[in-house]
């Protein structure tokens, strides 16, 4: 048993809870450098606590790095929206999904054959093709603002930079990057209704289905065009579930990877051992980018799943039944001292280091080899590009309302 446990409970704050008895989730960040401030004492004292989520509905959460990665890789939990007890945090979200069936919210054998079709493009060999021409925008971008003395770190470089990487990937135009920010801004907002998310999505699909009859007509050297030719045109998959995984990957490869860029940025800021390691941009690079990449954990509630049997989770009030959603929460799993020592400290060349950032199981994130390069990059441009650069106001504000953990904006200037 814990040492916790045996205190008197009065001691603590209250974080058991019961099926009559639920906490409200999500549970806002105050430190955007570290998980909300309830997990560790959950982890600590009700593992798998019962909680209530936006619209009142029931869900369980896992907060332990052994839970979370045993949970994930279980072959009979369920991603598929149109299962209610999905605990999709949006209040449109997975009604949205339900209809949209993007398939990060779907469960094999649909899963299996849309994942297929993107596969080939996100092995590390095709990936580190992409690593000049993503150097070359970062650096352009960095030349840019340089004679400006300030810039915004979100909306001048993260989201650019960002964005016209996978839309670069795909062989799409990358001439309005604000577009694709205000669709995954309304698709992942955690307050848009079921109307909302539907109509953003309607207007993404309708950019992307001119694209593909484009590609159809005309084939060029690109993505979408060997997707459209080898896949949809042979029929192996439809032009609706086409589109949706053109659009979930545009989504969740641009959001998450501006985030990572901004809040990265902000903690090497305050970290001038680990801000060395980003302007030298040398070998000990992907270390940092791995621990910064655990430490923040920007994608901490974007695994939900329907539990496919019971599991007992040691330490739990109760145990996880099947049929209950349940959020395994990848920032609590990236902060589990049984797994990582000092769990909150940035250590760049923390070994081992193997964090759950990206997911665990058939879920896990496609693009997390073009997502490493991309953070390798747009951090070093930055840092070695702009020597002097230090935070313009210390007035940042946390968005804890949107699927992936992040800034609205980070002012600098050098
Ligand atoms: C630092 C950046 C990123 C983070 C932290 C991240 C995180 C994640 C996580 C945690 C999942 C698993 C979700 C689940 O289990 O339900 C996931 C899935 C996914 N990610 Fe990423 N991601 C990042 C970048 C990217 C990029 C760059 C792309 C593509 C260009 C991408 C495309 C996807 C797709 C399509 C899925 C769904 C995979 C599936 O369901 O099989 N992500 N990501």
């Amino acid at each position: 048993m814990s040492e916790s446990l045996t205190r008197p409970v009065a001691e603590e704050p209250r974080t058991t809870s019961g099926p009559d008895e639920r906490l409200p989730f999500p549970m806002p960040r105050t430190c955007p450098f570290a998980p909300p401030d309830d997990y560790a004492r959950l982890r600590e004292q009700d593992p798998a606590p019962h909680v209530e989520i936006p619209g009142g509905r029931p869900a369980r959460l896992l907060t332990r790095y052994d839970d979370v990665r045993r949970f994930l890789a279980d072959r009979t939990t369920s991603a598929d929206a149109r299962d209610e007890a999905l605990p999709a945090l949006g209040v449109g979200e997975r009604e949205a999904a339900a209809k949209s069936r993007p398939f990060i919210r779907t469960d094999p054998p649909d899963h299996t054959r849309q994942r297929r079709i993107l596969q080939a493009q996100f092995t590390v060999r095709r990936v580190a093709r992409m690593a000049d021409g993503i150097r070359g925008r970062a650096d352009r971008l960095v030349a840019e603002m340089r004679p400006r003395g300030r810039a915004d770190v979100v909306t001048d470089y993260a989201n650019i930079v960002s964005t016209s990487t996978v839309l670069g990937l795909m062989g799409l135009p990358d001439d309005d990057p604000d577009f694709f920010r205000e669709i995954t801004r309304i698709s992942g907002g955690r307050h848009s209704t079921e109307a909302e998310v539907t109509a953003a999505l309607g207007t993404l699909f309708a950019t992307l289905d001119e694209h593909i009859t484009l590609r159809s007509q005309e084939p060029g050297d690109d993505l979408l065009s060997a997707l459209v030719q080898n896949h949809l045109l042979t029929g192996e998959v439809t032009r609706h579930e086409l589109l949706s995984t053109l659009g979930i990957t545009i989504i969740a490869g641009r959001e998450t990877t501006t985030s990572m860029i901004a809040l990265s940025t902000w903690k090497l800021l305050q970290d001038p051992a680990a801000r060395a390691v980003a302007e030298a941009g040398d070998d000990r690079m992907k270390g940092l980018v791995e621990e910064l990449l655990r430490l923040l954990s920007v994608a901490d509630s974007i695994p939900i799943r329907v539990a496919g049997a019971d599991h007992d989770v040691d330490g739990a009030t109760a145990p996880i039944r099947e049929g209950d959603g349940v959020i395994a929460l990848l920032a609590a799993a990236n902060h589990d001292p049984a797994t990582f020592s000092d769990p909150d400290r940035l250590i760049p060349d923390r070994t081992p280091n193997h964090h759950l950032a990206f997911g665990f199981g058939i879920h896990q994130c496609i693009g997390q080899h073009l997502a490493r390069l991309e953070l390798q990059i747009a951090l070093h441009s930055l840092f070695s590009g702009l020597p002097g650069l230090t935070l313009a106001s210390d007035d940042v504000a946390l968005n804890n309302d949107a699927a992936t953990f992040g800034i609205e904006e980070l002012p600098v200037r050098w």
